[in-house]
């Protein structure tokens, strides 16, 4: 077995991902002695694999597209947070052997928009565009922090009122098709759909950012993408990419693992001046 404790990051494709250079500094800055490396598991493979690295003294893994689902299956226990996402990011060996499965997405996007962005939550209108797996990981948390309304806008508005009706016991959630915006205002607007990744902007109207509106992108990269754009147009008081939230729900996974908490700052220059290489 190997004396170095063992973590991965098990996704498809993997190749790009940024988690084992940001657990490595992790690692870094808090003095602690771990491997973390990326691994592509074959699509339909996900619990054998799983198996096979806990088998072999493996202590954590995160889990990226396609395999959340996967691992929500395949823990033994699940947090709270996890089982309201549907979905588990963070998966850990236990002393007893068995295996707990978290999510630190939404949690992540909180760290960041509250404590790096200081944006505040509590109180606001917020509209979130996208209905899919992403939105599901981030509601829980996001309504913990008390917004005034949340509303989901999805392209297939039935997957934004099922959406809404899964956590209105956690707060004021509606959900509504994107013609249907026109004339509210919002003072945050997230974006949760995957239009980014193809180089799209979900259909918004002008003028639904209130005057100090802010605007956060799940997806990030080198450029700011078509919604970030969108929203400076529209004169957006601040905007910004996911960066931050993905090295957010990396520190929460980090501190699951190890007990620590690492300064999550340093890490987000070093990944973000990575990107523009
Ligand atoms: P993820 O796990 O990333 O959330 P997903 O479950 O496939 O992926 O969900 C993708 C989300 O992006 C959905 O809300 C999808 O809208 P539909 O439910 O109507 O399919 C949304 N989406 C993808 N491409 C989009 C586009 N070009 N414009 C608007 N919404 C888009």
């Amino acid at each position: 077995m190997d004396t170095v404790d063992q973590y991965a990051v098990y996704g498809n494709p993997v190749k790009h991902s940024k988690s084992p250079q940001i657990h490595a500094a992790f690692a870094e800055q808090t003095g602690q002695l771990l491997h973390y490396r990326a691994h592509k598991v074959e699509l339909g493979r996900f619990a054998e694999a799983a198996a096979e690295f806990f088998r072999n003294g493996g202590r954590g893994l995160n889990i990226t597209v396609p395999f959340k689902l996967d691992a929500f299956e395949f823990a033994d226990e699940l947090s709270g947070r996890a089982r309201r996402a549907g979905a588990v990011n963070t998966l850990a060996r236990g002393e007893d052997g068995r295996i707990y499965g978290d999510n630190t997405d939404g949690v992540g996007m909180v760290r960041d928009i509250n404590d790096n962005l200081g944006w505040q939550l509590g109180g606001r209108r917020i509209l979130v565009l996208g209905a899919g797996g992403a939105v599901r990981g981030i509601l829980g948390p996001l309504l913990k922090q008390r917004p005034s309304e949340v509303v989901i806008a999805n392209r297939t508005p039935a997957k934004a009122e099922a959406l809404a009706e899964l956590f209105a016991e956690l707060g004021a959630v509606s959900g509504r098709p994107f013609e249907a915006l026109a004339g509210s205002q919002f003072d945050l607007i997230i974006n949760g759909t995957s239009a980014s990744m193809s180089g799209d902007l979900p259909p918004l109207p002008s003028h639904i950012l209130s005057n100090e509106g802010c605007a956060y992108d799940m997806m990030y990269g080198a450029e700011p993408t078509p919604f970030m754009r969108w929203a400076a147009a529209e004169t957006a008081w601040a905007v910004s990419d996911g960066l931050g939230m993905l090295v957010e729900q990396a520190a929460e996974s980090f501190c699951i693992w190890r007990g620590l908490r690492p300064d999550t700052r340093p890490v987000i220059e070093l990944i973000r001046q990575s990107l523009s290489l």
